[in-house]
């Protein structure tokens, strides 16, 4: 095949490759649990893994309002098992904050984040290096 005819082929391959339906995430994402993400309930391949990964929150309150404190119960052995980082997402799962972690640092996998007054769902996701990213759902309502 000549340069061209392969280059036509290919953008036309590429094209029909964007045509295909794209799956959004929304209301129904929950199925995705145990595959794409992990949590408590949905631990996948990981069930053995939860207790030392699943982000736990707690909400409190601030001077700017609410204050979200992740902590996630996992060693921080450097580059070879640790926590990566906490990110907040809103109830869109779009980003709205995260925290990275130096693993030589000493210190743990602990992050604080100001929500401020927002109301609604937040989804704090804690990522190992190891075992993949897990959620937690909060509800600000
Ligand atoms: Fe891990």
């Amino acid at each position: 095949m000549k340069r061209r005819g392969f280059l036509q082929t290919g953008l036309v391959a590429a094209g029909a490759a964007l045509a295909l339906p794209v799956r959004t995430f929304g209301a129904d994402c929950a199925d995705m649990a145990g595959g794409l993400y992990y949590t408590v309930e949905s631990p996948g391949r990981w069930a053995a893994k939860a207790a030392g990964h699943a982000p736990n929150v707690s909400v409190r309150s601030g001077a700017d309002g609410a204050i979200l404190q992740v902590v996630t119960g996992h060693e921080m052995k450097p580059f070879e098992h640790y926590i990566i980082k906490h990110v907040v997402l809103n109830d869109r799962f779009r980003f709205v904050s995260e925290t990275m972690f130096d693993p030589t640092s000493g210190k743990a996998p602990v992050s604080e984040f100001h929500v401020g007054n927002y109301r609604g769902k937040l989804y704090v996701l804690s990522v190992c290096n190891k075992h993949d990213t897990w959620l937690k759902e909060v509800d600000l309502t």
